[in-house]
C-alpha cells in the first residue's frame, strides 16, 4: 500500500471509528487505525491519534525537487505555504493578483490528502510596496485590507482548513505592535479582520498567531486577555496559534501548560512554526539536545486535546529560513539537507507512537483514588477507591495493547487489574492478579468528549465499566464492573481522571 493510500485508510478508520463511537452518551473514540502500521511516517502516527502534523512549503523545492515533494506528502497531512501567501508575494502590483505559487502548494496539498493553513492574511511585514507608501486616506487603507482578505479567503475557500488571521499584533510587552494597521486603523482592525474573513468563508477556522507567547510572560498574557474580549463581544476567533521558534537552549517547559490555558477558553492551539535553531557547527550533542526540544513540543501538543495541530517551519536544514535571518545559527529542522532524518527526526516519530503512560486513577464522582490495598500482595486483591496519597499504591501503568485497548498494571507490584475470574456479571469484583494477557485484563479508554484526560474503562471481555461500588464517595468502596451508563445528571459516574493520559490518546 503506498504512504497515501495507507493514511487515507487510516483517516478513513478513524472517521468510521468517530461516527461509531458512543457520540449520544457524550464520550468520544478517538479514530484510530487497527494496528500502528509497519512503515509509520509523521502522518500515519498523527492522523492515528486525531493530530494533524504540517510544515511549511517553500514553493521553490515543491517545483524543483521530487525529493522535496516526497518526503513532504509522505511525513505531513499538513502544509503552511511559508511566503507564497504573503501579501508582497501575491499582490507585488495592486489588484494584479500572482497566484502561481501559492496555487501550487494548495493543489498539492489536495492531491496530497493534506490540509492548508492560510498564512498570513494581516501582518505588518512582507507588504508590498505599493500599500507600504502609497498615500492612501485611513477609509481607503480599511477598504484595501477588507479587499485583501475577501480576495484571499473566497479564492481557497473549501480549500483552506485555517487561516491565520493576524499574525505577530503584540509587542514583548503586551502592547499592540505599531504598525500601518494600529497605527491608522487603531486596533480595532483586528476585530475587523476576523469578521470580514468569517464572512467570506464561513468554514475555515479563523487564529490569531503569535511567537514568544509559549511561556508566561506580558505578551501571553495580552493575547490570552484579548482573545477572551474578542469572544465575549462575538469577534470569531477559533484559534491561537503559538510559532515556538526556539533554540537548543529552550526548555519549552511551559508549552503544555500555556496550550492548556489558551484551550481554555473554548478554542483550538495549535503549534504553528516550530523549529529548532542552534549554533553552527552542528554536533551529536547539540542534534540530541535539539531532539529533546521537539520531543517536548509534541508532547505538550499530543497533552492537550484541543491542540489540533503541529507544524513545523520547513522540515530540512536545506531550506530551512534560519541561517539567512540569524547568522551563526541553523540545523533547525528535523531532516539534513540530504533529507535523512536527524535525531530530532526520529524524537518526533516515537512522541507520536508512544502511548502508554503512568499515573494515577481519580474517580471523578468522589475525588478519591483507585487504590491497592496490600499493594505488596501477590495476588486476589480486591481494588478499592482511597483519598489520594501519592504512594505506589495508586500508581498504574496503563499500556497499550490495542488501538484504544490497556493492560492496567500497579506500578508497586505489577499485577494487573483484572475482572474476578472474568465474570461478565454485573458487580463483579475487579481485583489485582498476575497479568497473562487474559480478555478481563484489558480495558478500552474511551475518552469523555470535551476532556483531557477523563475515561470510561470498559473491559475488553465483558464490554462493561469500571466503577466505584454504588457510585459511593466513602473511602474502602470496592471497585466492580457495571454496565456503561451515562446519567445526563449525574455525568461523572464511573468516569476516571487518568492524570497522565495524554489529550490524544
Ligand atoms: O522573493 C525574494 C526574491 O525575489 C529576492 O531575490 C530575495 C532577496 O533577498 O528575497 C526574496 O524574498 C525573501 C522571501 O523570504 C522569500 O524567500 C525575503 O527577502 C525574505 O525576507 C523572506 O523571508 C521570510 C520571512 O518570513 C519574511 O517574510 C522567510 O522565508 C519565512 O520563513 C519567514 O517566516 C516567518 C513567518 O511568516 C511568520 N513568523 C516568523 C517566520 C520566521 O521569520
Amino acid at each position: 500500500m503506498t504512504s497515501r493510500r495507507r493514511w487515507a485508510r487510516n483517516a478513513l478508520v478513524g472517521a468510521l471509528v468517530l461516527v461509531a463511537g458512543w457520540g449520544t452518551a457524550g464520550w468520544l473514540v478517538v479514530g484510530a487505525p487497527d494496528a500502528v502500521a509497519a512503515e509509520s511516517t509523521l502522518r500515519t502516527l498523527a492522523a492515528a491519534r486525531g493530530l494533524r502534523i504540517g510544515s511549511a512549503v517553500n514553493a521553490v523545492p515543491l517545483r524543483q525537487e521530487k525529493g522535496y515533494r516526497d518526503k513532504l506528502r509522505y511525513e505531513f497531512n499538513g502544509v503552511t505555504p511559508e511566503n507564497a501567501m504573503k501579501w508582497s508575494q501575491v499582490e507585488p502590483v495592486p489588484g494584479q493578483y500572482a497566484w502561481d505559487d501559492a496555487d501550487a502548494i494548495v493543489d498539492f496539498a489536495e492531491q496530497s490528502g493534506q490540509m492548508v493553513r492560510g498564512h498570513p492574511l494581516v501582518w505588518h511585514s512582507a507588504l508590498p510596496e505599493w500599500l507600504t507608501s502609497g498615500s492612501f486616506t485611513d477609509e481607503q487603507l480599511r477598504a484595501i485590507l477588507k479587499q485583501h482578505i475577501e480576495d484571499m479567503t473566497t479564492r481557497y475557500a473549501g480549500r483552506v482548513g485555517a487561516w491565520d488571521v493576524v499574525n505577530e499584533a503584540f509587542n514583548e510587552d503586551g502592547t499592540l505592535r505599531p504598525s500601518i494597521w494600529l497605527d491608522r486603523l487603531g486596533s480595532g482592525y483586528i476585530a475587523d479582520a476576523f469578521r470580514w474573513a468569517r464572512a467570506a468563508d464561513p468554514a475555515a477556522k479563523l487564529y490569531i498567531n503569535d511567537f514568544n507567547a509559549e511561556w508566561t510572560n506580558p505578551k501571553s498574557d495580552a493575547l490570552y486577555a484579548l482573545v477572551r474580549d474578542l469572544r465575549a463581544q462575538g469577534v470569531p476567533v477559533d484559534g491561537v496559534g503559538f510559532q515556538t521558534h526556539v533554540t537548543t537552549n529552550s526548555a519549552l517547559s511551559q508549552l503544555k501548560a500555556t496550550l492548556a490555558r489558551f484551550a481554555g477558553l473554548g478554542i483550538d492551539v495549535a503549534v504553528t512554526e516550530l523549529d529548532v535553531r542552534m549554533p553552527l557547527p552542528a554536533d551529536d550533542t547539540k542534534l540530541t539536545t535539539q531532539a529533546t526540544v521537539y520531543r517536548r513540543a509534541i508532547d505538550a501538543c499530543l497533552a492537550v486535546a484541543r491542540c489540533v495541530s503541529l507544524t513545523v517551519w520547513g522540515f530540512t536544514d536545506a531550506h530551512s529560513w534560519v541561517p539567512g535571518a540569524v547568522p551563526g545559527w541553523g540545523a533547525a529542522d528535523l531532516l539534513d539537507e540530504s533529507l535523512q532524518p536527524k535525531p530530532a527526526y526520529t524524537s518526533v516519530h516515537d512522541g507520536l507512537a508512544a502511548r502508554d503512560f503512568t499515573g494515577t486513577a481519580v474517580a471523578v464522582q468522589s475525588g478519591r483514588c483507585l487504590d491497592v490495598p496490600n499493594s505488596t500482595a501477590t495476588g486476589g486483591v480486591q481494588l478499592q477507591q482511597y483519598g489520594c496519597n501519592s504512594t505506589g499504591a495508586q500508581r498504574f501503568v496503563y499500556n497499550r495493547v490495542g488501538t484504544k485497548t490497556y493492560t492496567i498494571t500497579n506500578a508497586q507490584n505489577a499485577l494487573c487489574v483484572t475482572v474476578a475470574n472474568g465474570s461478565t456479571g454485573n458487580g463483579a469484583a475487579v481485583l489485582q492478579s498476575p497479568c497473562a494477557g487474559l480478555a478481563q485484563q484489558k480495558f478500552e479508554l474511551y475518552k469523555v468528549v470535551g476532556s483531557d484526560q477523563d475515561y470510561k474503562l470498559a473491559a475488553t471481555h465483558s464490554g462493561k465499566c469500571l466503577r466505584v461500588q454504588d457510585d459511593s464517595t466513602a473511602d474502602f468502596a470496592r471497585i466492580e464492573q457495571w454496565p456503561c451508563q451515562t446519567d445526563p445528571a449525574a455525568p461523572s459516574k464511573q468516569v476516571w481522571r487518568l492524570t497522565a493520559a495524554p489529550g490524544h490518546p
